[in-house]
C-alpha cells in the first residue's frame, strides 16, 4: 500500500523560513521522519514538493484513483499558502475522494485572521496543526489506521 505526501508552496524552504514559525528541520528531515514512520506500518512513501498548484492537483488526481483501486491509503497534506485560497484544491480532492489528513506545522489558528479559514478542511478527512513537523507523523499513523479498519470503505 501506498501513502502520499505532499507538500505545498515554499515548504522546501523549511529549516531556513521563518525558523521561529516553522523550527529548524528541513524538508529532507520531514521526509526521512515520514519513511522512518510509514515503513514499519507496511506503507511505501511517495513523498512530493510544489510549488505549483496545478502539480499537487495532478498528484492527487493520481493518489485519488490508487485509493479506489485499493493500492493506496490516503495523502497527508500540507497545502502552505494554497490553504487559504485554492477553490481548486478542494474540487480536487472533493472530485477524486482521496482521504487527505491536512497537514500544517504552525497552528494557523494562533496567527493571522488570514490563515484561519481553509479550503481544504471541509474536504478532508482530518486536521493537524500545530505540533510542528511531528503532525506528519501522527498524520501517517491516523490513515494508516483508518484503512486497517475499512473507514469509508
Ligand atoms: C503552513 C501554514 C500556512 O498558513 C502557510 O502559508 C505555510 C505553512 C504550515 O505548515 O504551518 O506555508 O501550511
Amino acid at each position: 500500500m501506498k501513502i502520499l505526501i505532499l507538500n505545498g508552496p515554499n515548504l522546501n524552504l523549511l529549516g531556513t523560513r521563518e525558523p521561529e514559525q516553522y523550527g529548524h528541520t528541513s524538508l529532507a528531515d520531514v521526509e526521512a521522519l515520514c519513511r522512518a514512520t510509514a515503513t514499519p506500518l507496511g506503507l511505501e512513501v511517495h513523498f512530493v514538493q510544489s510549488n505549483h498548484e496545478g502539480e499537487l492537483i495532478d498528484q492527487i488526481h493520481a493518489y485519488g484513483l490508487l485509493c479506489q483501486q485499493g493500492k493506496a491509503v490516503g495523502a497527508v497534506f500540507n497545502p502552505g499558502a494554497f490553504t487559504h485560497t485554492s477553490v481548486a484544491l478542494h474540487d480536487a480532492i472533493k472530485g477524486t475522494g482521496l482521504p487527505v489528513i491536512e497537514t500544517h506545522i504552525s497552528n494557523v489558528f494562533a496567527r493571522e485572521a488570514f490563515r484561519h479559514h481553509s479550503y481544504v478542511s471541509p474536504v478532508a478527512v482530518g486536521v493537524m496543526a500545530g505540533l510542528g513537523i511531528q503532525g506528519y507523523a501522527l498524520a501517517i499513523q491516523a490513515l494508516a489506521h483508518r484503512a486497517s479498519h475499512k473507514v469509508g470503505a
